[in-house]
């Protein structure tokens, strides 16, 4: 006799298997802990208590998709879609309330086409930023993609969050340079722009990963860049009171540059010798002498000199951020080493006074291992209306901030203290912060925000369901723009299927 599970995975093995989709793992095979660990990015969800998938499956090709998507609909077993696993929650990859489901990964849905002559590509969502940008720079030197600073973040994920990254300031997020989309719905039928229709193609491009579909490939706006690009990275190290001055003139240069510069902030958290240390990391599309021209004027106390810059091209800077050696691992899915983690954020609209960065500082250094990223806002992304896509934070938003703790195996015991702290600071940072709502960035999501409750693999939702999302997790990721998602949602999902702990609920 089989168990309700072991007869949900046969159901699904033997649906896959008589649609022709050989290439899926399940809990006994060798190969299934592999496969599910090789894109698991945050190790806390590697942890014995975390529910695991009846199976993984790898598409090879959109029919393939389609497939996985009904046979798993078939089997009544929830459905999560991974693309890079970057997930900070690990929404890719597990259930709430232990319910069964499949993990569709998208790894092998990585081809990338790039037509340098409309500057346009098409890429399967399966690939990562770092191969677009390889297959973006191979095609052209003065070409690039405006997405995020890791390489192995996926595609299905970053772009369907929003994508802030170095060129932002001067193109825009990741989202709002999609042309076109694929999107495969709970029903399999695969939908383009034009008959998934203009609400559904608005929510695709920034509102969240997971709510709508499975996003199969995007058509993307490649932009123009210099053959050369200037990047530094600047360490400074010093007291308290020194930093926390970089930190308060930074707020009101950063977000002020002319658009082809990214100036942002790195704060390693935790030092203990009574100093601290800074990095301040920038791309400039112009050259040295442009950089260090407009630089010491705007900010001379940070003090940038020549043998701080270089010039490169930009897929060789994109390849120096995300801290690898050469362009060709741009390629490798799984540079670097994984650890525990929990993260927030925070955006920022009125300058911190200098003597409240002073206590943010010390407070800061005082802390566990981790780390505060400031994100620059301004150029292009204060030009975008809000209503534009579903990521609302444009006009009169400075700055993002993000919010770090890591620990190792052999820290795993202070996990709950490191956490602890993390809450604790985003307390402390509240009057510092954007209010009515406290806004979030959907990419680093944060379930203290809040989380639905489906306790169903296709958990109806409701009214209730619709106002507690938008009081808790909605408002603070979308702002004004919930209530047009859950409409779109509605419209595309009414049954619910793609669900998750933050996904838009749908209603019937
Ligand atoms: P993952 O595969 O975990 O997917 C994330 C969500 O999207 C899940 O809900 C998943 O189901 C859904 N999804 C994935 N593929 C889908 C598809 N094809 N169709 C529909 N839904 C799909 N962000 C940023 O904007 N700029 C940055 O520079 C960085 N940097 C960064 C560095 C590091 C180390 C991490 C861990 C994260 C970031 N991020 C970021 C955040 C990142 O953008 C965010 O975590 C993305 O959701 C990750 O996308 P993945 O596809 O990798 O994740």
């Amino acid at each position: 006799f089989f168990t309700p599970a072991q007869a949900q995975t046969s159901s699904l093995s033997s649906c896959l298997a008589s649609h022709g989709v050989s290439n899926f793992s399940l809990p006994a095979s060798p190969s299934y802990n592999t496969l599910l660990n090789f894109s698991i990015r945050n190790l806390r969800f590697t942890l014995p208590d975390v529910t695991r998938p009846a199976a993984v499956v790898l598409p090879g090709s959109p029919e393939d998709l389609r497939r996985a998507i009904l046979c798993a609909r078939n089997g009544s077993l929830a459905i999560r879609v991974r693309s890079g696993g970057h997930s900070y929650e690990g929404l890719s990859y597990t259930t709430e309330n232990h319910v069964p489901f499949v993990v569709i990964d998208l790894m092998n849905l990585n081809r990338v086409r790039v037509d340098s002559v409309s500057a346009s590509a098409w890429a399967e969502t399966g690939a990562t930023l770092g191969e677009l940008y390889y297959a973006v720079g191979r095609s052209s030197r003065s070409l690039a993609f405006s997405g995020g600073s890791c390489s192995t973040i996926g595609l299905g994920g970053v772009v369907s969050g929003g994508g802030f990254g170095l060129l932002s300031r001067k193109f825009g997020l990741a989202a709002d340079n999609v042309l076109d989309a694929v999107l495969i719905d709970p029903n399999g039928r695969i939908l383009d722009r034009s008959s998934m229709g203009e609400h559904v193609f608005w929510a695709i491009r920034g509102g969240g990963g997971g709510s709508w579909g499975v996003v199969y490939a995007w058509k993307l706006r490649l932009v123009p860049v210099p053959t050369d690009v200037t990047m530094f990275i600047v360490d400074r190290t010093g007291p308290v009171e020194y930093i926390a001055g970089l930190v308060h003139t930074w707020q009101h240069v950063g977000p002020n540059l002319p658009d082809e510069f990214y100036l942002s902030v790195y704060f390693p958290t935790g030092s203990s010798d009574g100093n601290v240390s800074i990095s301040f990391q920038g791309q400039v599309l112009g050259t040295k002498q442009h950089t260090l021209s407009v630089l010491s004027q705007s900010f001379p106390l940070l003090g940038v000199t020549e043998s701080d810059l270089s010039e490169m091209s930009w897929v060789e800077s994109t390849a120096k951020f995300a801290n690898i050696d050469t362009i060709s691992d741009l390629l490798n899915r799984r540079p670097g080493t994984n650890s525990y983690s929990k993260s927030k954020s925070d955006y920022v609209k009125t300058p911190i006074l200098r003597k409240h960065m002073v206590e943010i500082v010390r407070y800061l250094s005082a802390g566990p291992p981790g780390s505060i990223i400031l994100d620059p806002y301004g150029g292009a992304m204060a030009r975008v209306r809000s209503s534009d896509t579903p990521f609302p934070y444009r006009t009169g938003i400075l700055y993002c901030i993000q919010y770090n703790v890591y620990w190792d195996r052999s820290d795993q015991a202070h996990a709950g203290e490191y956490i602890g702290w993390l809450r604790s600071l985003y307390t402390y940072m509240t009057r510092h912060v954007s209010k009515d709502p406290r806004g979030a960035y959907v990419n680093y999501l944060d379930l203290d925000l809040g989380a639905n409750n489906w306790t169903h693999p296709m958990g109806g939702s409701s009214m209730e369901a619709v106002t507690h999302a938008r009081s808790s997790w909605g408002a603070a990721y979308f702002g004004n723009n919930f209530d047009r998602l859950v409409r779109a949602k509605t419209m595309i999902d009414p049954g619910n299927v793609f669900n998750n702990a933050q996904s838009i609920p749908s209603l019937y």
